[in-house]
């Protein structure tokens, strides 16, 4: 697991908390990443049961283990469970790169909760984990991802055709960029 006193590292927003994700997140997270608002843009097939969603919390925190991944849940001002977000992949050596996710329950949507939670992760990715460029991908018809990742300071490169295979088919993706001189 990403060594910062030997596990994920808590990070303290104004309004929220980011801590390592559990398998007792897997009933909030499954309403979160199975909601038909959230599901489509997560770049992968919908999870179809809380099980499911165990198994890829498991996933996802044994790729941490071997630090390609790092994923924090969002508690919200009472502890709970609202969204998650952090690190697809990231390497240092030979790139010093990572990639960048995130979903929220929609009943808090446009409240700039993202937008402080993405600035928890980009400060500690660019502190801590030691990376120079952090990057993007959103579905093109993702709007609101768009101007999230945008008043965050990221700068669209161009689009990467067909770069996602889903049950519905080949997918293009925008792909947008943030490098750690750009961010203050
Ligand atoms: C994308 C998502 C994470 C945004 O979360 P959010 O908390 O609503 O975003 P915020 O309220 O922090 O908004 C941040 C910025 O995006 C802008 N924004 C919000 N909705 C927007 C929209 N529909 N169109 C354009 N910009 C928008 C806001 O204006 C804000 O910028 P500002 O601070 O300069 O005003 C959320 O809608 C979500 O979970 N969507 C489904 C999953 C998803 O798309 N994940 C991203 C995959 S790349």
């Amino acid at each position: 697991m990403y060594v910062c006193g030997g596990s994920v590292p808590t990070l303290n927003g104004r309004s929220l908390e980011l801590r390592v994700m559990t398998a007792d997140d897997a009933e909030a997270l499954y309403r979160i990443w199975g909601h038909p608002q959230v599901a489509p843009w997560l770049g992968m097939p919908p999870v179809s049961s809380v099980e499911e969603t165990r198994l890829l919390i498991d996933q996802l925190l044994d790729m941490s283990l071997e630090e390609d991944n790092l994923r924090w849940s969002i508690l919200g001002p009472e502890g709970e469970v609202i969204g998650s977000c952090g690190y697809n992949n990231w390497q240092l050596e030979g790139a010093y790169r990572g990639e960048i996710g995130c979903e929220l329950a929609p009943e808090c949507w446009g409240q700039g909760v993202m937008k402080e939670a993405l600035g928890l992760v980009l400060d500690y990715g660019f502190d801590k984990m030691g990376l120079n460029r952090i990057e993007a991908l959103c579905h093109p018809d993702n709007g609101r991802a768009a101007g999230l990742v945008r008043s965050l300071g990221f700068r669209q490169e161009g689009i990467l055709r067909d770069y996602r295979h889903l049950p519905s088919g080949f997918q293009d993706v925008l792909l947008y960029s943030l490098l750690s001189r750009e961010w203050q």
